[in-house]
């Protein structure tokens, strides 16, 4: 089975859309199995985005990620890296797909709410990065307990 790890960023936290995010991808049939609140350190923030390093916009983004706090989760289920990427929609809100969470709530590529690594290789390093194996959590959906 497939994880993706997925940040709601300082803007998302802060305008309250942590429960929107997390309804999305639940409906959706993903499975939540790990979660963290966290402010995020610059040396956490510089490992992440290593890749973007000199670009034009890293500076910004290191700031714009440490400035308050973020929801770091892992989703999993099948396709979870292309299904948890199709319903953030594209990185710049101005051109996501009516129905996405950047296109519903977002308008600029500074602050588009939500991370969501962009293939398999990529999700399994940045789940190390953030997330002890032991914070990961193993269930199944117990149905004849809890669904009638
Ligand atoms: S690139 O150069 O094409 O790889 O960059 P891109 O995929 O468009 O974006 C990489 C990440 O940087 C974020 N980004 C920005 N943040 C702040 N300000 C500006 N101007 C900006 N431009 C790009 C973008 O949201 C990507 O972050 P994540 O967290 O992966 O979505």
């Amino acid at each position: 089975m497939e994880q993706t790890f997925v940040l709601v960023k300082p803007d998302g936290v802060q305008r309250g859309l942590i429960g929107e995010v997390i309804a999305r991808l639940e409906r959706r049939g993903l499975k939540l199995v790990g979660a963290k609140f966290l402010h995020v350190s610059r040396k956490l923030a510089e490992e992440h985005y290593a890749v973007h390093k000199g670009k034009p916009f890293y500076e910004g983004l290191i700031n714009y990620i440490t400035s308050a706090p973020v929801m770091a989760m892992v989703w999993e289920g099948p396709n979870a890296v292309a299904v948890v990427r199709q319903t953030m929609g594209a990185t710049r809100p101005y051109e996501a797909a009516p129905g996405t969470i950047r296109h519903d709530f977002g308008l600029t590529v500074s602050r588009n709410l939500t991370h969501a690594s962009d293939s398999v290789e990529n999700a399994i390093a940045e789940i190390t990065l953030w997330f002890k194996p032991e914070e990961l959590v193993s269930w199944g959906r117990d149905t004849d307990r809890w669904i009638f």
